[in-house]
């Protein structure tokens, strides 16, 4: 069973993937994390980013891993651990770059796929209902307000810590300027853009709660099964 979860940034897919990866005993598959993984390397390793050759040749050569296990949140490069590193604004800001280039994602896919033969995945990304499962049992667009979702960026930046209505909203205003500046650029690429399946089914997060989302797409992988 492969469950494909498309959308932009921070409309809920990784929180949603991980509830109904572990609902249903599946592998969850952050595909966005593989992107991240090269950006962060390539920059680690003084690779000059408009180089699309160099960052390709990077992308094709290093092993990106998860570690298998609740959520196979864990991710390393050449067996260095990554998961920390990938999540920092720098490489918010440098990814897209990165993954608009036609021989990344190429690299990219075949790791992916490997990933459905060995399990049942909920795998969450910008292209998966299209390029790299277009036979996905189900398929999902998941959509959220642009204001809400640079809310919930920052809410989780914030995990567990106070912080007073002020500068949530001005911290609200520079990450939803960040954020519509990645979705133009994932939207806008020649390859494999953000775009929805015809077949997939779209969701607007917006007004409802995790759990309520979660138990639409299991309504979803239920009737499949
Ligand atoms: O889901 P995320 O924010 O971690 O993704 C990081 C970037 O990777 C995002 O800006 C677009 C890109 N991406 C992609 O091009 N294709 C995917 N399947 C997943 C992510």
């Amino acid at each position: 069973m492969i469950v494909a979860i498309d959308g932009p940034a921070g409309s809920g897919k990784s929180t949603i993937a991980s509830a109904l990866a572990k609902r249903f005993g599946f592998e969850k598959l952050d595909t966005g994390a593989m992107y991240r993984a090269v950006a962060f390397t390539a920059q680690d390793r003084g690779i000059d980013l408009d180089d699309e050759e160099a960052v390709t040749a990077l992308a094709s050569t290093v092993t990106i891993r998860f570690a298998p296990g609740e959520g196979m949140s864990r991710i390393t490069v050449d067996d260095r651990d990554v998961s920390r590193e990938i999540r920092t604004p720098a490489v918010d800001a440098t990814v897209s770059k990165v993954a608009a280039y036609a021989g990344v994602r190429k690299a990219m896919l075949e790791p992916q796929r490997a990933a459905a033969q060995e399990h049942d995945i909920v795998a969450e990304g910008r292209d998966i209902g299209t390029v790299v499962f277009p036979k996905a049992d189900v398929k999902v667009f998941l959509t959220a307000d642009p204001r809400e979702r640079a809310r919930r960026r920052v809410l989780q930046r914030h995990a567990g810590e106070a912080i007073d209505a002020h500068s949530l909203e001005r911290e609200v205003d520079e990450t939803l300027a960040a954020l519509e500046r990645r979705d133009a650029a994932d939207s806008g690429r020649a390859v494999a853009p953000l775009i929805e399946a015809e077949d997939a089914v779209e969701i607007d997060s917006t007004a409802y709660s995790i759990d309520e989302v979660c138990d639409r797409i299991a309504e979803l992988i239920e009737e499949r099964r």
